[in-house]
């Protein structure tokens, strides 16, 4: 029973230990001696939503929604990334979770999001509320030995240090994203933790052609001189596989003091291609999920391939976000979409069922099953052309 739970934001300073205590005893990180939070959604708009649910006047779980922009098809699409999500141990597997996961799908719902992802723990209780598998981040460990390309294959690129900040190299990591699925149109507090991890070296390097920024490296190294020692990317962005090559050259020359490089990438990724030699070896495979929270704005907010013309029928349901259900009648052309009620529904949908063909992560076919996408072989084979895109990755974790 979950009726007699209450949500909203944190209310006082109590609170907000409270909701930071929780999340300390569900992912043992310490808390800061002041609310850091607290002081994030004052100081900036862009801030998390921190939502707290009470049950007589205790509170028993928590979450927060963070504002971004997420890549599909070659636009930022308004996203909600949900992390911190925890329930008080003595109340757990009686709804709560399940009650908090339906309490930010509405209060994304609320502040304009199109769509919410987040990294699941474990997948049932978000399957429950609609979220599905809808990208992979890979997490690549590279051995030094076959980083470096020959230096004729360069095309007049060189390498230097880069100490202006991250701000001039934003509309690579941009154009990157537009080419890329999945990408995170990252936040302020995002951005700034790119080049600035405390008391940790950041350094930074750019690749460029005439003067002209083509594509920069970001990286901290960790582990012992004389043991495994790494070279751990923050953002390892190009635009030029030129510039990509000249960055593996620069990696390269860490040879003597380093054992392999450490980077986050996709299953197909682009910067991996012109590696001299086999031998990398991904670390884990992080799974993220999607919910549709906005159908018409997700729709029309992303971007599609300039050759697709489609029209789509949805019959779409969404039991928590009833203003999603029903007829829909999209129409692509030109890269974008259009979105109206109507159409004779003969794809039947809910977000679970769209969500992993929304982002390109799954060609229709193989996610469709009673219940979350059911449609004729030639409306799943269209879903599929619509939708097609890189494989879905991002380089950041929340
Ligand atoms: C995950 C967590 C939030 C779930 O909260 P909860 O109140 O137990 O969730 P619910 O009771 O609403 O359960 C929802 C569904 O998820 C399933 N579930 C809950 N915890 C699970 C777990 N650890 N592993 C697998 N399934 C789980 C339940 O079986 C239930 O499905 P059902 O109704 O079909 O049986 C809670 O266990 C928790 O705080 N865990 C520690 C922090 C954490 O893992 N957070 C998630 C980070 S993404």
């Amino acid at each position: 029973m979950t009726s007699d739970i209450t949500f909203g934001p944190p209310l006082s300073a109590d609170d907000i230990t409270r909701y930071l205590e929780l999340g300390e005893y569900a992912f043992s990180s310490a808390p800061p001696k002041t609310p850091r939070l607290a002081r994030i959604e004052e100081d900036e708009p862009d801030g998390p939503l921190m939502r707290v649910g009470r049950r007589g006047g205790e509170i028993v779980g928590r979450a927060r929604v963070v504002p971004m922009g997420q890549w599909f098809g070659g636009r930022s699409v308004p996203m909600g990334a949900i992390g911190g999500v925890a329930v008080a141990a003595e109340h757990r597997s009686g709804g709560v979770g399940t009650a908090v996961a339906t309490d930010f799908i509405r209060v994304a719902r609320q502040h304009g999001f199109a769509i919410s992802t987040l990294f699941p723990a474990s997948l049932p209780i978000y399957r429950k509320v609609g979220y599905e598998l809808a990208g992979t981040s890979y997490h690549y460990e590279i051995p030094i030995g076959i980083t470096a390309a020959p230096r004729r294959l360069m095309e007049g690129v060189t390498v230097r240090a880069w100490r202006e900040g991250i701000d001039p190299l934003r509309p690579l990591y941009a154009a990157e994203a537009a080419r890329s699925a999945g990408k995170l149109d990252r936040p302020p507090t995002f951005w700034r933790g790119v080049l600035d991890e405390g008391d940790q070296a950041v350094h930074a390097v750019v690749a460029e052609r005439d003067g002209v920024p083509l594509a920069y490296l970001a990286y901290t190294q960790s582990g012992q001189y004389d043991a495994d020692r790494y070279i751990d990317v923050r953002d390892f962005v190009s635009t030029d596989r030129a510039a990509t090559r000249a960055l593996w050259t620069f990696i390269a020359g860490h040879s003597g003091t380093v054992s392999a490089v450490r980077l986050w990438g996709s299953a197909a990724d682009h910067r991996l291609v012109d590696l001299p030699h086999r031998g990398q070896k991904v670390l884990v495979a992080e799974p993220w999920m999607v919910r549709i929270i906005d159908l018409p704005a997700a729709l029309t907010a992303r971007g599609y391939p300039q050759a697709v013309t489609a029209e789509l029928h949805l019959d779409y349901r969404d039991d928590i976000l009833p203003a999603n259900t029903g007829r829909w009648l999209v129409r692509i052309a030109g890269g974008r979409a259009t979105v109206e009620p109507g159409g004779d529904g003969r794809i039947a949908a809910t977000s679970r069922g769209l969500a992993p063909v929304y982002s390109g992560h799954l060609p229709a076919d193989l996610v469709a099953d009673a219940g979350s996408l059911v449609a004729s072989d030639d409306d799943l084979a269209l879903l599929s052309t619509a939708f097609a895109g890189p494989s879905p990755w991002m380089a950041d974790s929340f």
